[in-house]
């Protein structure tokens, strides 16, 4: 089959590159002149494990083609894919300008039969919307059906997740565009879910905001363990092994963060207040999720006390390990209220540190881990890279102005901590 992708972020390329691996011919529209250029060359905008490679071997292999033409790919397209951001405005609505300006240049370019498939995360009634729009524009004896397709891949595990995912929803309102899709996705294993538009939108709001949820739920337990002297992790252990909740998402931190969790937690209640329901439930899982970044800086005054002019290294600045988003990462927070106490910041992460320059300032960033640890009176983790996991901690004592350590992420042994001479606190522990 030949299908568009209209984006090349972490899901139009990452599900661009499979279908491609998977036999299709695939072109990816995106808007800037250099992105493209670079993308032909098989450099890619931010890094997904194994994704690098996936790219090269499709564009070695003709099957990955990409361009900023419409002209070029959507007539030739049995189905295209919108794949764009939708971030949030101030108000949580989702800003869905890009969604309706490609729109208006995929119906410009429509020839024959073409499903136009929504993967960006909308509010229901937007796919319905797009196909007036478009419906509207189009010129010629062109056909088209809108279909809502929506996303569930993790960052950091794209590639697998989109290979075997959950379940793969698909929803419309014609069964042409159904079987299509279906058969699109065939050699992908994972069960179909079939509904209508509005469904499938739903569908996505709802996985994510009942994610949040469950780590808003455990970082209440976390924070009740503390106070009530209970084992949180082992409360929450407890629990998850009951097979009705599930052990995951289970784990306190500092909060939830990444470009999809407070944004479409957001939307939800901005859907439900634009129909005079009020998603209480979802409010709280916020407002818990905010205490959570507070309760690590709280952590570190109590441990520290002034921290007017004093060093405290952080470890981790991506929302989660294995990728480079920056979006709505804890560390953005928790770093701000560290710096309005007077602190000066030294900060590593493996992959994130170029984003991050662009949305945290006057703080410093290291070339590794022991140079954020050096002279620090406090360190703070706030991503469980695996390579933290695996640091040398006596060094990191010795480097250290005072051997303090809070673990928003809980990697590493309280027991072995104390008797390597730390201060050390977790989440619920
Ligand atoms: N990132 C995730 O883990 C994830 C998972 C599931 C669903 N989603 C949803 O998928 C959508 C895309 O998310 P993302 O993380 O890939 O976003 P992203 O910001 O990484 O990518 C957006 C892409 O849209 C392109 N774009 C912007 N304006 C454009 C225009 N005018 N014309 C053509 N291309 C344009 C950008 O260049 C970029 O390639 C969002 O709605 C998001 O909520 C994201």
């Amino acid at each position: 089959m030949t299908i568009t992708f209209i984006g090349h972020g972490y899901v139009g390329l990452v599900t661009a590159s499979i279908f491609a691996d998977l036999g299709n011919k695939v072109w990816v529209i995106g808007h800037t002149k250099q992105k493209i250029e670079e993308l032909k060359k098989g450099t890619i905008p931010f890094y997904e494990p194994g994704l690098a490679e996936l790219v090269k071997k499709n564009i070695k292999e003709e099957r990955l083609l990409f361009t900023l033409d419409y002209e070029e790919a959507i007539p030739d397209s049995e189905v295209v894919f919108i794949a764009v951001g939708t971030p949030p405005y101030k108000t949580g609505d989702a800003q869905l300008s890009t969604v309706f300006e490609v729109s208006r240049k995929i119906a410009k370019n429509l020839k024959g039969y073409t499903v136009v498939a929504i993967k960006s995360t909308v509010p229901p009634g937007t796919c319905k919307k797009i196909g007036s729009y478009i419906k509207s524009l189009k010129e010629g004896k062109s056909e088209f059906d809108i279909a809502s397709c929506p996303e569930f891949l993790r960052e950091g595990t794209a590639i697998p997740d989109t290979l075997n995912p959950d379940r793969i929803v698909i929803g419309s309102e014609n069964k042409k565009a159904e079987k299509l899709l279906m058969e699109l996705h065939r050699p992908i294993d994972g069960n179909f879910v079939l509904t209508n538009l509005e469904t499938s939108e739903l569908i996505k709001y709802a996985a994510n905001s009942f994610l949040a949820t469950k780590i808003s739920f455990a970082n209440a337990i976390a924070k009740l363990s503390e106070i009530l002297g209970a084992d949180g992790l082992k409360v929450l252990e407890g629990i998850g092994l009951d097979r009705r909740i599930g052990s995951e998402f289970l784990f306190p931190g500092p909060g939830y963060g990444g470009s999809c969790f407070p944004k479409d937690v957001k939307a939800l209640v901005a859907i439900a207040k634009d129909y005079d329901y009020s998603f209480s439930l979802l409010e709280s899982v916020e407002r818990v999720n905010e205490q959570a970044k507070r309760d690590i800086v709280r952590k570190v005054r109590k441990l520290v006390g002034d921290l007017r002019g004093v060093t405290i290294g952080v470890l981790g600045l991506s929302f989660k390990p294995n990728t480079d988003d920056m979006r709505d990462a804890p560390s953005i927070d928790i770093i701000e209220l560290l710096k309005r106490d007077g602190a000066n910041i030294k900060a590593f992460d493996p992959q994130a540190i170029e984003n991050a320059k662009g949305i945290i300032k006057d703080i410093k960033f290291t070339e590794n881990i022991y140079d954020a640890a050096k002279d620090a009176q406090a360190l703070v983790i706030l991503t469980e890279w695996n390579d933290f996991k695996e640091v040398d901690l006596g060094k990191i004592k010795n480097l250290m102005k005072n051997p303090v350590i809070i673990d928003g992420r809980n990697i590493y042994d309280p027991q072995k901590m104390k008797e390597l001479g730390f201060t050390y606190v977790g989440v619920g522990r």
